[in-house]
């Protein structure tokens, strides 16, 4: 692999131990997948951060890395952990948890890594721009970066994301060459798109199809409202990335290099995938029981807008079960000003900042049935936590928790 003289530097320890190990790591990446050389980065975000994951040995190493010294060289910030750092004791999450979780931040601060604890940097002003080489890990976040915002990255780990902080580099493999970000499938819509949800199914659906391909979506419209069409991008790349691995797709017309190539953006082989129904990935997320714990929405963390959405729709009613809505610091504070928290909080929900419900310790919390608008938590949750998950549209989960029980 070609390193200039400053990486080579990197790699021989001149700029401290932890800067070293990181290039060590980026080198041997690069390697493993045939990179010629590095390409600067202008941001990384870091996930792999939550103590139900990477428990105790995660902690000892970056705890350990922190302390050979190193610096994160480009804007750094964190994915969702376990907690909400502010509200952990009032919703009754485990006091030795939340403290192993808040030093895996500590840890992650002393590095420089920004504590935005969200998968949706793009609703915090921390959007790429379109061409700009990234290092971000969080599946939903590299979809929507890669894919909306026309960026490129790969799908990193949390230690490969951190060493590209650390060292404003990344391998030149994969997502950052453009041969390689050429559509392997053409999915042809037919079934009807109504909601976000319905997003969601779709992209269930076509994750379990690909896995680690690239669709080219033909016969699918967005609506004209940006607010409905982000929320809807956000739905349908979350699930593809939960259910296979799909870490960029191009919708024909729509998205920024199926617009500026066209027909081009697709291989010649691709493989056409015609969906007519949704109904196969409604039945695969439902359950027939209806017992509901706890409704959940923000995966990923939800927007000003999303939250605004559901304090209209609860409008003051009391709610028979705790809702939960996922979102940044930033945005609750966002939410806070415009009375959203307020009106919710009124209806007995809380919106909750920091945390990714997947890792939050739900499980031990005693919360086994969940009720969710997120094909991807739907995916995820009983897979990784055990719990009984409904998935439905924002209405119906909201309609469920004033009920007190899933409404099918
Ligand atoms: Fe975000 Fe966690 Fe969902 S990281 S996308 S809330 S699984």
């Amino acid at each position: 692999m070609k390193l200039t003289k400053t990486e080579q530097s990197f790699l021989d320890g001149k700029h401290g131990r932890g800067v070293k190990r990181a290039m060590e790591i980026l080198v041997a990446l690069g390697r493993i997948y045939g990179a010629t050389d590095m390409v600067q980065v202008k941001s990384a975000q870091i996930a792999g951060i939550s103590y139900k994951n990477i428990g105790d040995p995660g902690l000892e190493f970056l705890t350990d890395w922190a302390d050979m010294g190193g610096y994160a060289h480009v804007p750094a910030f964190m994915n969702p952990s376990g907690i909400d750092r502010q509200m952990w004791p009032l919703l009754g999450f485990p006091p030795e948890f939340a403290a192993k979780q808040l030093q895996i931040i500590e840890q992650l601060k002393r590095v420089g890594v920004r504590a935005t604890l969200t998968c949706a940097p793009y609703h915090i002003g921390l959007a790429p721009e379109r061409g700009e080489h990234i290092a971000w890990s969080e599946s939903s976040a590299v979809s929507y970066a890669n894919s909306v915002i026309g960026a490129c990255t790969n799908r990193e780990g949390g230690p490969s994301a951190l060493a590209a902080a650390f060292c404003g580099r990344t391998p030149r493999y994969g997502l950052h060459l453009h041969k390689n970000r050429l559509a392997t499938h053409r999915i042809e819509v037919a079934s009807s798109m109504e909601t976000s949800a319905d997003f969601g199914l779709l992209g269930f659906l076509v994750g379990k199809l690909i896995g680690t391909g690239i669709p080219f979506f033909q016969g699918l419209s967005l609506p004209d409202d940006e607010v409905q069409r982000t929320t809807n991008l956000k739905s349908l790349g979350a699930a593809m990335a939960a259910s296979g691995a799909v870490a960029l797709f191009h919708i024909e017309k729509q998205t920024p290099e199926a617009d500026l190539y066209g027909d081009r953006i697709v291989r010649e082989n691709a493989e056409t995938i015609p969906i007519h129904s949704l109904d196969e990935a409604r039945d695969s997320l439902s359950t027939h029981e209806n017992r509901l714990d706890l409704i959940t929405f923000g995966c990923p963390h939800a927007s000003i807008d999303e939250i605004g959405d559901i304090a209209n729709q609860l409008n003051n009613k009391m709610l028979q079960k705790p809702v939960w809505i996922a979102t940044s610091s930033i945005v609750r504070e966002q939410a806070r000003s415009k009375g959203f928290v307020d009106i919710i909080e009124r209806s007995g929900g809380n919106v909750l900042a920091d945390t990714c419900m997947v890792v939050a310790p739900l499980s031990e919390m005693g919360i086994q049935f969940i009720g969710t608008n997120s094909a991807k938590a739907a995916t995820y949750l009983p897979s990784h936590q055990g719990i009984v998950t409904h998935f439905g549209t924002t209405e119906q989960c909201i309609e469920s928790a004033l009920e007190g029980q899933w409404q099918n």
